[in-house]
């Protein structure tokens, strides 16, 4: 009898810490998520994320996140086969301890080590979840703002912000009004009681946006007693509007028929609902990542890590520098055509 030789399957353990969360996944090249474990640093109300303090964070978590992923996963340290971890862009203190880790498994375990960047890892994990094959790319998060279509072995930028993030914008406004953190979440709650359209800045250059002057006049509307409700709505609604803009132009100029939104912002019923909206008028699918996934996790990592390994990209330890500042459009990618 012929003897049938199986394939081993491909476990690889990713590793998340670029700013507030510090997350370890292991994922198979099946697609399969085994496991999830994330630990999120909280700055104090009222205060942004400090670097060094999440990075302190990250190191005093990372053994118990990474044990928990592997006992999660029903595995051990020697069934990992990858290890995948998040090299930029984002915070350097914080991303140099995902980093130190990755790397420090990485030589234990004698396995090949993938630098992985993490706004790729936020579209791919989209494209896991919702099965799209081509579609135009809403990015929005804390770290991104973008409208991104792949060509030529890139994702190409077709409008993103010019100054702060829809994600920041979200997240300044609340910490300077004491709402909660992450501010997003709390913007949209409060949006959801306030109706009045207060006026508010519009910017979209071409297909670019702009959010601090729109920040500042939020800002100078609270101090003079504008209720929060109505500020929070109308700040959702213009944000929103703006990029929608964008992306409705973005959509007709490259006739993708499908429109993906993902990232920690994609959370957001109302942007889905206006992006849904728009989706329909291009005829183009709207699709939304896995809810579980909207925001930062050592899944998008792992899952990253599976499609770059098998596509030759691993790194060497000496060379295994973290990038803060790693633009998705500089990164080259053979599995996609
Ligand atoms: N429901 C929501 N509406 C708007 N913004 C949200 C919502 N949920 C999360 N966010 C925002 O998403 C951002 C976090 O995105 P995430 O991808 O997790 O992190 P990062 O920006 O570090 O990559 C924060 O700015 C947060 O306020
Ligand atoms: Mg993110």
């Amino acid at each position: 009898m012929k003897s049938m030789k199986r394939v081993k399957q491909l476990n690889c353990l990713g590793i998340e810490s670029t700013a507030h969360t510090f997350g370890a996944s292991i994922v198979i090249d099946n697609g399969e998520i085994c496991s999830d474990v994330r630990e999120i640093y909280i700055p104090h109300r009222g205060r942004g994320i400090h670097p060094s303090e999440a990075a302190q964070h990250h190191n005093s978590k990372a053994q118990s996140v990474i044990l928990k992923a592997l006992k999660g996963a029903g595995m051990n340290v020697n069934d990992i086969d990858i290890i995948a971890f998040s090299c930029g862009p984002g915070l350097g203190p914080c991303l140099r301890v995902g980093a130190t880790v990755a790397r420090a498994l990485a030589t234990y375990l004698n396995k090949p080590l993938v630098p992985i960047n993490h706004a790729l890892a936020h579209i791919e994990i989209g494209i896991l979840t919702t099965n799209v094959e081509d579609p135009l790319v809403v990015l929005v998060s804390g770290g991104h703002t973008a409208i991104s279509a792949f060509g030529g072995n890139r994702w190409r930028i077709y409008g993103e912000t010019e100054d702060i993030t829809l994600g920041n914008l979200f997240d300044m406004f609340a910490r300077a009004t004491e709402l909660a953190t992450p501010g997003g979440p709390e913007v949209e709650k409060m949006a959801a009681k306030g109706c009045k359209l207060i006026d508010l800045p519009y910017t979209v250059k071409g297909n670019d946006v702009a959010y601090s002057g729109l920040l500042s006049a939020a800002l100078r509307e609270y101090q003079k007693g504008t209720p929060l409700e109505d500020l929070c709505f109308s700040l959702q609604e213009i944000a929103f509007s703006m990029m929608v803009e964008a992306t409705e132009r973005s959509l007709a100029h490259t006739e993708k028929k499908e429109l993906l939104l993902t990232g920690g912002v994609a959370a957001n019923k109302k942007f889905q609902l206006m992006l849904e909206s728009i989706s329909g008028l291009q005829n183009a699918e709207f699709h939304v990542v896995d809810a579980k996934y909207t925001g930062d996790s050592g899944v998008q990592i792992a899952w990253n890590g599976i499609l770059a390994f098998q596509n030759g990209i691993t790194v060497k330890i000496e060379d295994s520098i973290v990038k803060p500042r790693w633009r998705l459009d500089q990164v080259d990618i053979s599995w996609r055509s």
